[in-house]
């Protein structure tokens, strides 16, 4: 069944953090590993806004209903930004605006070229475009709800535990929505079938590359993503990815990861 952006939309808010106790961080801190994850998490979901504001650029910027789930969507990811600088803060850590205010004085550069990529890309796209930024939107969510559960796993904390699993709750309402406008719209074209495979298949990287530093993206993929519960996740969301018209065989995750320079 399609999901619809009312379905959503009635079901969009902020993340509920009823009943979390960021102390129980002070008397039962993470591990380092789990917390340079969170550091890094905790950048790319503040800038989600900024990705927001290149899509806008496009013809995304004309179809109301994304521009009603975009608004959302923007929203939700804040404060998971939010809740996570809450942990980071319990451990004597900075976050919030003043880490991200240095992350994106850092990426200055960075940020014009991607804006200026996106605008190119979807001048040439054209109409097609939408379909390829809500199936780059469906592998991005995928991966984060799959990066958030293997945290989970893999740092054994249960108050984090609490935590990633409300944030996955609400990263699976993003899924539908992208992987179904993607199911669509690439089924009612094959000119955004070709666009997308070529592009997910020569540009799609791990959530956050091109924000956070080469090395903090390897350590991040091969913390997650190494062994064979990684990889079995990796191989689920490619079965996903094999699963939209046009994509089939493309073993982007499991291809892209192995590529990777080594952390
Ligand atoms: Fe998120
Ligand atoms: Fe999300």
């Amino acid at each position: 069944m399609r999901t619809t952006i009312d379905s959503y939309k009635s079901r969009a808010g902020r993340l509920d953090l009823e009943g979390i106790d960021f102390d129980d961080f002070r008397d039962q801190p993470l591990p380092p590993d789990a917390l340079r994850t969170l550091r890094y998490m905790h950048d790319v979901e503040h800038h989600t806004v900024c990705y927001l504001r290149d899509l806008l650029l496009t013809p995304a910027h004309q179809d109301p209903e994304i521009t009603s789930f975009l608004s959302c969507w923007v929203f939700e990811e804040m404060w998971h930004g939010e809740a996570i600088g809450r942990v980071l803060e319990a451990h004597g850590e900075p976050a919030g605006a003043p880490r991200i205010a240095a992350l994106r004085h850092g990426r200055r550069r960075q940020q014009a070229f991607t804006t200026l990529s996106t605008i190119v890309s979807a001048a040439f796209a054209g109409r097609a475009f939408i379909a390829l930024h809500m199936t780059w939107g469906a592998v991005n969510e995928w991966t984060t709800q799959a990066g958030y559960g293997r945290l989970s796993e893999t740092a054994g904390h249960p108050t984090l535990r609490e935590l990633l699993r409300r944030i996955m709750k609400q990263e699976g309402s993003h899924i539908d929505f992208y992987a179904s406008e993607a199911m669509r719209r690439l089924g009612a074209s094959s000119r955004a079938q070709h666009l997308t495979r070529f592009a997910l298949s020569h540009w799609w990287r791990p959530v956050g590359s091109g924000v956070m530093p080469e090395p903090e993206v390897g350590f991040l993929v091969k913390y997650l993503f190494d062994g064979p519960k990684g990889a079995e996740a990796l191989a689920r969301i490619d079965r996903r990815v094999d699963r939209l018209p046009g994509q089939n065989d493309l073993h982007l995750l499991t291809n892209t990861v192995a590529h990777l320079p080594a952390a």
